[in-house]
Protein backbone atom coordinates (compact mmCIF):
# COMPACT_ATOMS: atom_id res chain seq x y z
CA UNK A 1 0.00 0.00 0.00
CA UNK A 2 1.64 3.30 -0.76
CA UNK A 3 2.53 5.57 1.96
CA UNK A 4 1.75 9.06 2.53
CA UNK A 5 4.94 10.45 3.68
CA UNK A 6 6.23 8.95 0.22
CA UNK A 7 3.77 11.10 -1.94
CA UNK A 8 6.58 13.39 -2.94
CA UNK A 9 9.32 10.84 -3.98
CA UNK A 10 10.56 11.11 -6.92
CA UNK A 11 12.10 8.82 -9.89
CA UNK A 12 15.12 11.50 -11.23
CA UNK A 13 15.96 14.57 -10.54
CA UNK A 14 18.22 16.99 -9.86
CA UNK A 15 20.83 17.10 -6.76
CA UNK A 16 18.07 19.53 -4.26
CA UNK A 17 15.64 16.91 -4.62
CA UNK A 18 14.35 14.10 -3.17
CA UNK A 19 15.81 10.57 -3.65
CA UNK A 20 14.21 8.41 -6.14
CA UNK A 21 12.47 5.24 -5.99
CA UNK A 22 11.81 3.24 -2.96
CA UNK A 23 13.59 0.41 -2.60
CA UNK A 24 12.25 -1.06 0.96
CA UNK A 25 9.09 0.12 2.64
CA UNK A 26 8.66 1.39 6.16
CA UNK A 27 6.40 -1.97 7.01
CA UNK A 28 8.90 -4.43 5.27
CA UNK A 29 11.77 -2.80 6.81
CA UNK A 30 9.55 -3.12 10.27
CA UNK A 31 8.61 -6.75 9.59
CA UNK A 32 12.17 -7.59 9.01
CA UNK A 33 13.64 -5.84 12.05
CA UNK A 34 10.82 -7.51 13.83
CA UNK A 35 12.17 -11.29 12.89
CA UNK A 36 15.72 -10.07 13.09
CA UNK A 37 15.25 -8.94 16.56
CA UNK A 38 13.47 -12.09 17.83
CA UNK A 39 16.02 -14.33 16.37
CA UNK A 40 18.86 -12.09 18.05
CA UNK A 41 16.96 -12.63 21.21
CA UNK A 42 16.62 -16.47 21.24
CA UNK A 43 20.33 -16.67 20.89
CA UNK A 44 21.13 -13.87 23.41
CA UNK A 45 17.87 -15.35 25.90
CA UNK A 46 20.23 -14.70 29.49
CA UNK A 47 22.98 -12.56 31.03
CA UNK A 48 23.14 -9.51 29.47
CA UNK A 49 24.11 -7.79 26.08
CA UNK A 50 26.31 -5.29 24.54
CA UNK A 51 24.92 -3.33 21.37
CA UNK A 52 27.73 -1.24 19.67
CA UNK A 53 25.98 1.06 17.39
CA UNK A 54 28.05 2.32 14.25
CA UNK A 55 27.43 6.10 14.14
CA UNK A 56 25.31 7.78 12.41
CA UNK A 57 24.01 5.60 10.17
CA UNK A 58 22.92 2.82 12.40
CA UNK A 59 21.16 4.48 15.04
CA UNK A 60 17.60 4.35 13.74
CA UNK A 61 17.78 0.54 12.58
CA UNK A 62 19.71 -0.35 16.58
CA UNK A 63 16.93 1.52 17.99
CA UNK A 64 13.91 -0.66 16.61
CA UNK A 65 16.45 -3.53 16.96
CA UNK A 66 17.34 -3.64 20.75
CA UNK A 67 13.11 -2.97 21.65
CA UNK A 68 12.61 -6.42 20.28
CA UNK A 69 15.87 -7.87 22.86
CA UNK A 70 14.55 -9.59 26.24
CA UNK A 71 18.37 -9.45 27.85
CA UNK A 72 19.38 -6.21 29.37
CA UNK A 73 21.14 -3.98 27.13
CA UNK A 74 24.05 -1.90 27.40
CA UNK A 75 24.12 0.66 24.21
CA UNK A 76 27.30 1.58 23.27
CA UNK A 77 28.46 3.72 20.31
CA UNK A 78 31.40 3.69 17.94
CA UNK A 79 31.86 6.90 16.41
CA UNK A 80 33.65 6.09 12.80
CA UNK A 81 33.75 7.66 9.26
CA UNK A 82 33.87 6.07 6.58
CA UNK A 83 31.80 7.98 4.32
CA UNK A 84 32.63 11.66 4.94
CA UNK A 85 30.46 14.53 3.20
CA UNK A 86 29.28 13.58 -0.30
CA UNK A 87 31.41 10.16 -0.89
CA UNK A 88 29.60 7.41 -2.29
CA UNK A 89 32.67 4.68 -1.64
CA UNK A 90 33.84 4.02 1.50
CA UNK A 91 37.26 6.02 1.74
CA UNK A 92 38.40 4.16 5.12
CA UNK A 93 38.14 4.43 8.37
CA UNK A 94 38.88 8.10 8.97
CA UNK A 95 41.37 9.15 11.67
CA UNK A 96 39.23 10.50 14.81
CA UNK A 97 37.43 7.01 15.06
CA UNK A 98 36.01 6.67 18.65
CA UNK A 99 35.18 3.68 20.40
CA UNK A 100 34.23 2.59 23.89
CA UNK A 101 37.14 0.57 26.06
CA UNK A 102 34.88 -0.96 28.19
CA UNK A 103 34.14 -4.06 25.95
CA UNK A 104 36.57 -6.99 27.66
CA UNK A 105 35.09 -10.10 28.89
CA UNK A 106 31.32 -8.89 27.37
CA UNK A 107 28.76 -10.55 24.49
CA UNK A 108 28.96 -7.76 22.05
CA UNK A 109 27.05 -7.05 18.93
CA UNK A 110 28.22 -4.77 16.11
CA UNK A 111 24.98 -2.95 14.90
CA UNK A 112 25.78 -1.03 11.31
CA UNK A 113 23.49 0.34 8.67
CA UNK A 114 25.04 -1.57 5.13
CA UNK A 115 27.82 -4.03 4.66
CA UNK A 116 29.63 -2.48 1.22
CA UNK A 117 33.14 -3.23 0.93
CA UNK A 118 33.41 -4.21 4.44
CA UNK A 119 36.56 -1.92 5.40
CA UNK A 120 33.75 -0.74 8.39
CA UNK A 121 32.58 -3.42 10.22
CA UNK A 122 36.30 -5.83 9.49
CA UNK A 123 38.17 -3.09 11.35
CA UNK A 124 35.48 -2.42 13.82
CA UNK A 125 35.37 -6.13 14.50
CA UNK A 126 39.64 -6.51 14.99
CA UNK A 127 39.48 -2.91 17.44
CA UNK A 128 36.96 -4.87 19.52
CA UNK A 129 38.26 -8.50 19.07
CA UNK A 130 41.45 -6.65 20.58
CA UNK A 131 39.41 -5.65 23.62
CA UNK A 132 38.95 -9.69 24.62
CA UNK A 133 34.76 -9.51 24.32
CA UNK A 134 33.67 -12.99 25.27
CA UNK A 135 31.76 -13.21 22.40
CA UNK A 136 31.48 -11.13 19.35
CA UNK A 137 28.62 -10.48 16.58
CA UNK A 138 27.46 -8.67 13.74
CA UNK A 139 24.42 -7.54 12.34
CA UNK A 140 23.73 -5.31 9.45
CA UNK A 141 20.25 -3.99 8.03
CA UNK A 142 21.75 -3.97 4.81
CA UNK A 143 24.53 -5.49 2.29
CA UNK A 144 25.15 -4.58 -1.04
CA UNK A 145 25.77 -7.05 -3.88
CA UNK A 146 29.73 -5.88 -4.78
CA UNK A 147 30.60 -8.25 -7.43
CA UNK A 148 33.76 -6.65 -8.07
CA UNK A 149 35.08 -7.47 -4.49
CA UNK A 150 35.68 -10.43 -1.92
CA UNK A 151 34.68 -9.15 1.39
CA UNK A 152 36.95 -10.46 4.24
CA UNK A 153 34.29 -10.01 6.60
CA UNK A 154 30.75 -11.07 7.17
CA UNK A 155 27.83 -10.14 9.52
CA UNK A 156 25.95 -12.73 11.29
CA UNK A 157 22.52 -11.46 10.76
CA UNK A 158 21.60 -9.35 7.66
CA UNK A 159 18.09 -8.01 6.64
CA UNK A 160 18.09 -7.67 3.53
CA UNK A 161 20.79 -8.28 0.52
CA UNK A 162 20.63 -5.13 -2.21
CA UNK A 163 22.18 -4.44 -5.54
CA UNK A 164 25.30 -2.03 -5.46
CA UNK A 165 22.84 1.12 -5.22
CA UNK A 166 23.83 4.30 -3.14
CA UNK A 167 20.93 3.83 -1.10
CA UNK A 168 19.51 6.44 1.84
CA UNK A 169 16.83 6.68 4.49
CA UNK A 170 16.02 4.73 7.85
CA UNK A 171 19.49 6.43 8.87
CA UNK A 172 21.84 5.82 5.71
CA UNK A 173 22.16 9.06 4.34
CA UNK A 174 24.18 11.17 1.73
CA UNK A 175 25.96 14.34 3.32
CA UNK A 176 24.02 13.87 6.15
CA UNK A 177 20.62 14.10 4.40
CA UNK A 178 17.68 11.84 4.17
CA UNK A 179 18.47 9.71 7.25
CA UNK A 180 14.90 10.74 8.74
CA UNK A 181 12.75 9.03 5.32
CA UNK A 182 11.37 6.00 7.13
CA UNK A 183 11.67 3.52 3.80
CA UNK A 184 14.98 3.05 2.33
CA UNK A 185 15.65 4.53 -1.36
CA UNK A 186 17.81 4.66 -4.17
CA UNK A 187 19.76 7.96 -4.56
CA UNK A 188 20.41 7.85 -8.15
CA UNK A 189 23.71 9.55 -9.55
CA UNK A 190 21.91 12.79 -11.01
CA UNK A 191 21.11 13.53 -6.97
CA UNK A 192 24.52 13.21 -5.82
CA UNK A 193 25.99 16.64 -6.33
CA UNK A 194 29.69 16.88 -5.33
CA UNK A 195 29.97 13.26 -4.60
CA UNK A 196 34.09 11.90 -6.25
P1 LIG B 1 32.15 -0.20 3.94
O1 LIG B 1 33.23 0.12 4.90
O2 LIG B 1 32.54 0.02 2.50
O3 LIG B 1 31.53 -1.58 4.14
O4 LIG B 1 31.02 0.86 4.15
C1 LIG B 1 30.18 0.79 5.23
C2 LIG B 1 29.74 2.17 5.68
O5 LIG B 1 29.62 3.07 4.59
C3 LIG B 1 28.41 2.04 6.31
O6 LIG B 1 28.56 2.07 7.72
C4 LIG B 1 27.67 3.25 5.82
O7 LIG B 1 27.75 4.28 6.78
C5 LIG B 1 28.37 3.71 4.59
N1 LIG B 1 27.65 3.32 3.35
C6 LIG B 1 27.95 2.31 2.49
N2 LIG B 1 27.07 2.25 1.47
C7 LIG B 1 26.20 3.24 1.69
C8 LIG B 1 25.02 3.68 0.97
O8 LIG B 1 24.60 3.13 -0.05
N3 LIG B 1 24.37 4.74 1.51
C9 LIG B 1 24.77 5.38 2.65
N4 LIG B 1 25.85 4.99 3.35
C10 LIG B 1 26.56 3.93 2.87
MG1 LIG C 1 28.39 3.95 8.70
Amino acid sequence: MPQQDHKSVRTAGSASSRPGRELLSRGRIARRVAELGDQIAARYDRGELTVLVVLSGAVIFAADLVRRLTVPVRLEFADLHSYPGCSTRSQGIQAGARLPQSLGGRDVLVVDDILDSGQTLGWLLEQVGRQGPRSLSACVLLRKDRADLRRRVEADWVGFDIEDLFVVGYGLDYDNLYRNLGGVHVLEPGQREGAP
